[in-house]
C-alpha cells in the first residue's frame, strides 16, 4: 500500500506543475493572478530564475550582441548568408538557426525594405516556438504558460485593435514563407499578450538590448512601491527582493518609470496595462509635491490655472521630443531640450521631474556627440534629485551613477570617477546579484583606478 501510494504521488507530480520553491501562483484580489511567496527573502536575495520563452535581439545591437545568448563582446562572427546576425561561436550559431531562419533569408530577400518592428519579430519567434513544443510546460512557464497570459482583450479600444491589426499584417508581410500561422483570433489574442506581458531587456546603463518574454516574471502584478526587481542575465530574467518580503505577501515589479508623478503613472498604466494602481504612494501621492516643485516668483507660487498649463506644456514637450528623436540631428535635439527647459525653467524647479526629464535626454545627447562635459553637467544635476525621487534601490540610480562615473574616469577625473562608481557597485550588488557580470565588470574598474 505505502509503496502504491508513494508512486501515486510520483506521478501525479510528473504530470502537474513543478513550480517554483518558495514561490506560489494565487487569486490577487482585483488584480487576476499574482506571485506570492511562502518563505521570508531579504533584501538583495534571489526569488527566481527565468529563461527567456522566446527573444529577439534589437537591430540596433548588431555587431556589439550575439543574437543567441545575448552576451556583449568584441570578435563576433556574422552569419556567412545575411552577414546581419553575429555570434560568439559556431555553437551560438547553430542554436540560434531555429529562431534566425525566420529572418535570413526574407532579409536578403527584402533587402532595405526589411523593417519589421522588434513586437512582430518577437511574435514570429513565439509562433513558430508554440509550433515546435506545442504540448510541453518548458522552464520558463514553472507557475504559468504563455497561452493563458493576461491579454486584456475585452478592454481594447479601437485604436489599440488598429494597431493589433497592422501588426498582423505586417508578421504576414515578412514572415510568410517560413511560418504556418495560426488563425486570426488567435494572432489578435497573442499580439495583447505580448503588449501587456513582453519585457524590453537593458544593459547596466539601460540601453535597450533587445525584447523576450517570461511567462513566470510576467505573472506579477505591479505596484510603484515595488519588493523586487528584475534584471537580466544573458536572456534569463532573475527577480532579487529590493524590500524585505515576509512569508504569504504578495510579490510586486513595477511595469514602468517611478520618476513620474500618480497621474503620470496612472495614465501610463491605464493606456498599456489597463488597470488602476492602487498602491500605498498612488493613494498617498506622498512624493508628487516634491516631484512637481515649484519655483517662487516674488514670493508667491504660481497660480493653479498656471501650473496647469505649465503641466500641459511640459507633458507634450516629452512626446513631442521622442519623436523628434526618430529624425532630428543631435544639434537640433539638444535645442529642443534647451528651449523646454529655459520655458518650463520659469516656474519649475531643476529638481522638477520634467526638467529632469529634459537634462536626462540632454545628457544622452551629449554622451552621443562625445561631449562628454556637456554630459557630466547635465548628469551632476539630475543625480541627487534622482536619489531622492526614485526608491532606495533603482536601476536608473544605479545607470546614472555608473554612466556619471565612466564619463568622470574618460575626463580624467579618477577619484571622482571611483566614487561614483561605487556608489552604482552599491545598488548592483543588491539588484544583479554579487557574482553578475556587470558587477564583476565594474569591481575591476574600480580596483584599477585604485592602482
Ligand atoms: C503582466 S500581467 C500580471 C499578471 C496578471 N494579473 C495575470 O493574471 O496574468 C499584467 C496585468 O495584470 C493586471 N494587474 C497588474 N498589476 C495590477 C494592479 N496593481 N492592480 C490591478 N491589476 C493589475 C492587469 O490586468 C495587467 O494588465
Ligand atoms: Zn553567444
Ligand atoms: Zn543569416
Ligand atoms: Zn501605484
Amino acid at each position: 500500500m505505502i509503496i502504491g501510494h508513494s508512486l501515486l504521488n510520483l506521478r501525479d507530480r510528473d504530470m502537474t506543475a513543478d513550480g517554483i520553491d518558495g514561490m506560489e501562483r494565487f487569486e490577487s484580489p482585483g488584480k487576476g493572478r499574482g506571485l506570492r511567496v511562502t518563505r521570508a527573502y531579504r533584501v538583495g536575495e534571489l526569488l527566481f530564475v527565468c529563461p527567456a520563452y522566446s527573444h529577439v535581439l534589437s537591430v540596433s545591437e548588431r555587431g556589439y550582441t550575439c543574437e543567441h545568448c545575448f552576451a556583449r563582446k568584441e570578435g563576433l562572427s556574422k552569419c556567412g548568408k545575411c552577414k546581419k546576425a553575429f555570434y560568439c561561436n559556431v555553437e551560438c550559431q547553430r542554436g540560434d538557426w531555429a529562431m534566425h531562419k525566420l529572418e535570413c533569408s526574407a532579409m536578403c530577400s527584402f533587402g532595405e525594405s526589411w523593417c519589421p518592428s522588434e513586437t512582430v519579430r518577437l511574435v514570429a519567434r513565439i509562433i513558430s516556438r508554440m509550433q515546435k513544443v506545442p504540448k510541453e510546460r518548458s522552464d520558463s512557464e514553472k507557475l504559468l504558460l504563455l497561452k493563458d497570459l493576461e491579454g486584456n482583450l475585452d478592454k481594447l479600444d479601437n485604436e489599440k485593435r488598429e494597431m493589433n491589426e497592422a501588426d498582423i499584417a505586417e508578421l504576414h508581410h515578412f514572415y510568410s514563407k517560413h511560418l504556418d500561422f495560426p488563425d486570426h483570433q488567435a494572432l489578435l489574442t497573442l499580439f495583447a499578450q505580448v503588449h501587456c506581458n513582453g519585457f524590453t531587456v537593458e544593459d547596466e546603463e539601460l540601453s535597450h538590448v533587445g525584447s523576450a518574454v517570461f511567462p513566470d516574471v510576467a505573472l506579477m502584478n505591479h505596484s510603484c512601491c515595488p519588493n523586487v526587481i528584475v534584471t537580466y542575465r544573458g536572456t534569463s530574467a532573475e527577480v532579487r527582493a529590493v524590500k524585505d518580503i515576509s512569508p504569504g505577501m504578495e510579490v510586486y515589479t513595477s511595469y514602468i518609470d517611478l520618476l513620474y508623478p500618480t497621474e503620470d503613472r496612472m495614465e501610463r498604466l491605464r493606456d498599456s496595462y489597463y488597470f488602476t494602481c492602487d498602491c500605498k504612494e498612488c493613494k498617498t501621492k506622498s512624493k508628487d509635491k516634491v516631484k512637481l516643485k515649484l519655483r517662487k516668483v516674488n514670493g508667491d507660487e504660481p497660480r493653479s490655472e498656471e501650473i496647469r498649463e505649465m503641466l500641459r506644456y511640459a507633458r507634450n514637450a516629452i512626446e513631442d521630443f521622442r519623436r523628434a528623436k526618430q529624425e532630428k540631428t543631435p544639434a537640433e535635439l539638444l535645442e529642443i531640450c534647451e528651449l523646454s527647459m529655459d520655458k518650463m525653467g520659469s516656474m519649475f524647479e531643476d529638481s522638477n521631474v520634467y526638467m529632469l526629464h529634459m537634462m536626462y535626454q540632454a545628457m544622452g545627447v551629449c554622451m552621443y556627440m562625445e561631449d562628454y562635459d556637456g554630459a557630466v553637467s547635465y548628469g551632476e544635476k539630475v543625480i541627487k534629485p534622482f536619489r531622492q525621487l526614485y526608491p532606495a534601490y533603482s536601476l536608473n540610480v544605479a545607470s546614472m551613477y555608473l554612466k556619471l562615473g565612466r564619463l568622470y574616469t574618460v575626463l580624467d577625473r579618477l577619484s571622482a570617477g571611483s566614487a561614483a562608481l561605487k556608489k552604482a557597485l552599491a545598488i548592483m550588488e543588491v539588484v544583479h546579484g554579487k557574482d553578475h557580470v556587470y558587477v564583476k565588470e565594474l569591481q575591476k574598474q574600480i580596483s584599477t583606478h585604485q592602482k
